[in-house]
């Protein structure tokens, strides 16, 4: 079932040769009649046949007759429906990518530059640049000669270091932001734009409930496209979403502790994070970044202080999509992938964060100076800034006044150091 995405041809149990590259799937990057789609290696319990009876049937003859470069629409049968569905996972992809406009997209704008995925995330054979496990928080190399750097999709890569063209006080100013905030944070308002809804919170202690022993949807979200959600589903439990809402901001170096099964955590604390974001005002290679914030309430083994396995998917009475027993089917997990288990199930609240790196708007649309630089502007809660104009408390007004002054400082400091730039032009040009 989860081979659909993840690598390959006949995985269908713990036997899978991982080394064989062979056993890749090449069409579903490659074929260009947007017809062709992975199948389970297995039907799974009949409680769950539902899910894949509505599908058209491929022609195969015809797939292997329109094979071409991957678009959009390629990369996004995975990307835009991880976690089970449109948009759930990440909030900057979904299938409103496929043809989006500009106001969604600047650079996918189906009617404007029309990007592929590829055109930022280039890959050399095979190898596919871009990573939110490895990733460039801070490019300081900028562009390089054509076909260099093929290792990264940053924003820097095309758009070098100091972007901003020097039009007015203000952009000016832009330029010195750069080595400190993220192109994104600027750029990325707001996300889960494009009418489809992302996932915010996710309980699993709902699962298994069913309607006399049989399992049943709720639609109760629509989304801004028309769309109607599930917000909960026997098979998952309950779901919440959200649109066209504001990142959360974190300082990031593009590092990330993960919480894995074999992590042990302290239980006490929570939620429990399962990628803590590295980075703090004090590191150099730090940006503040844009994120989406995922809560999941999900299983755990309460007295060795770890995450779970839970078989979901199979023919087998352990099943949990089938039988709706959690601990059947955790206990088969972990023994699978032979791990302690003490067989004390519980739940708790973990916490995930999305980086945000899609869905650029139009540079008419990028935040203002207002939106940070003010009492309750968008950095407020960041631990280790001092944001001129940002300060609430009793001292605010004259620390605000102050803030303005160096705001006003910083833009004058622009400028005479500018204008001495073009007087020095203009002297060098008379000598
Ligand atoms: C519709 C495609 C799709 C299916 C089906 C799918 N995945 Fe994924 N999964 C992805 C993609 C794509 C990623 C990489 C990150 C991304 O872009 O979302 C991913 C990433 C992951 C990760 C890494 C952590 C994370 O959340 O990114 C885990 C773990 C994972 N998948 C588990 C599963 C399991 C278990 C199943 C089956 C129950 C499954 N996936 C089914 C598409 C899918
Ligand atoms: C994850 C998506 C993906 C999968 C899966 C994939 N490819 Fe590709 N393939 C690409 C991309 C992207 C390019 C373009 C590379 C570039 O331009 O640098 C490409 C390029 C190619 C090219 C070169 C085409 C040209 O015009 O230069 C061939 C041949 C190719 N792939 C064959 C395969 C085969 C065979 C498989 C299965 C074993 C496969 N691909 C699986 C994404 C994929
Ligand atoms: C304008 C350039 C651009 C385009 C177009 C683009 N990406 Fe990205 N993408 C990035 C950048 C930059 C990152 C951050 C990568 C890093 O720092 O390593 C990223 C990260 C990612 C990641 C991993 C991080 C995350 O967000 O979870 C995935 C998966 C991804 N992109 C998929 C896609 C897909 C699928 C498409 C096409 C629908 C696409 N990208 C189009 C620039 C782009
Ligand atoms: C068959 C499903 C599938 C297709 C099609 C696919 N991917 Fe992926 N991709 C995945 C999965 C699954 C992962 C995560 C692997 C993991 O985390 O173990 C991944 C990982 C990535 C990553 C790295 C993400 C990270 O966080 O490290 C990038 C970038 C990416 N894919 C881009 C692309 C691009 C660009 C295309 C189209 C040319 C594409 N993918 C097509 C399933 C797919
Ligand atoms: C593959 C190269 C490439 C990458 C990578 C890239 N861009 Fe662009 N970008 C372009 C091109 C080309 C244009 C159109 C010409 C221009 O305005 O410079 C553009 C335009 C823009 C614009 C102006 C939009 C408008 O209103 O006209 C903004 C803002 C922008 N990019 C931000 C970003 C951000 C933020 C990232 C990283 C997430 C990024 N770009 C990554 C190539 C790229
Ligand atoms: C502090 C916020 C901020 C940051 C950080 C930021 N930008 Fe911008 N950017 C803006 C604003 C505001 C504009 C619109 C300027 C104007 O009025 O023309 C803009 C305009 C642009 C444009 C259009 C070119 C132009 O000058 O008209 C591009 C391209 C761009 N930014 C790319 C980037 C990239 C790449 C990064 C990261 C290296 C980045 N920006 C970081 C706020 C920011
Ligand atoms: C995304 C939020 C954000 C936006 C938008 C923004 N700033 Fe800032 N600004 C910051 C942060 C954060 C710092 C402190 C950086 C640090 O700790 O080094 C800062 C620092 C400054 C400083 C003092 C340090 C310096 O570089 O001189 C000035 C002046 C300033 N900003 C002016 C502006 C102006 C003018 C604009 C609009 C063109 C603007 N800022 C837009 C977040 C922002």
């Amino acid at each position: 079932m989860c081979a659909q995405c993840h690598a390959g041809y006949g995985w269908k149990d713990e036997n899978f040769d991982f080394t064989n590259q062979e056993n890749i799937d090449c069409l579903v990057c490659h074929d260009r009649t947007r017809t062709y789609y992975k199948t389970p290696n297995t039907k799974g319990s009949e409680a769950c046949a539902i899910m894949f009876e509505n599908k058209p049937l491929i022609d195969y003859v015809k797939v292997a007759q329109s094979v071409g470069l991957p678009g959009r629409e390629n990369c996004g049968s995975c990307h835009f429906n991880g976690g089970g569905g449109d948009g759930v996972k990440h909030g900057d992809l979904d299938s409103s990518l496929i043809e989006p406009g500009k106001q969604l997209d600047v650079h996918m704008d189906a009617k404007g530059l029309n990007f592929a995925c590829t055109k930022c995330h280039i890959s050399d054979k095979h190898i596919v640049s871009g990573s939110r496990y490895d990733m460039v928080a801070k490019d300081t190399v900028g562009t390089g000669k054509p076909g260099e750097r093929r290792d990264v999709a940053t924003c820097e890569s095309c758009h070098g270091t100091r972007p901003h063209k020097l039009q007015s006080f203000a952009t000016m100013k832009l330029n010195d932001h750069t080595d400190r905030i993220a192109c994104q944070t600027c750029h990325i308002p707001t996300i889960a734009r494009g009418g489809v809804a992302t996932m915010v919170d996710w309980d699993w202690r709902t699962a298994g409930r069913t309607k006399n022993g049989v399992g049943f949807h709720e639609e109760n979200y629509t989304q801004r496209n028309g769309e109607k959600r599930a917000t909960f589903k026997s098979i998952k439990g309950n779901f919440t979403y959200n649109e066209d809402f504001k990142p959360d901001y974190m300082w990031f170096n593009g590092r990330m502790d993960y919480t894995t099964i074999h992590t042990r955590f302290n239980s006490k604390v929570q939620p429990v994070p399962i990628n803590a974001v590295r980075g703090e005002a004090t590191d150099s290679g730090a940006r503040i970044w844009p994120f989406k914030v995922m809560h999941t309430v999900m299983p755990y083994d309460v007295k060795n202080e770890t995450l779970v396995y839970t078989h979901l998917w199979g023919e087998d009475k352990a099943a949990f999509w089938g039988n709706y027993n959690f601990k059947e089917a955790v206990a088969k997990g972990m023994q699978d992938a032979k791990l302690p288990y003490s067989g004390e199930l519980g739940f708790i609240p973990t916490v995930s964060y999305w980086p945000i790196t899609h869905m650029v708007a139009p540079k008419t649309a990028a935040l203002t100076c207002d939106n940070c630089h003010a009492a309750n502007g968008r950095l407020q809660k960041l631990a280790g800034v001092y944001m001129p104009g940002g300060v609430t408390g009793p001292f605010s007004r004259y620390v605000d006044i102050l803030g303005i002054l160096m705001v006003l400082a910083g833009i004058g400091g622009v400028a005479a150091h500018g204008g001495l730039r073009l007087l020095g032009g203009y002297w060098r040009g008379r000598s």
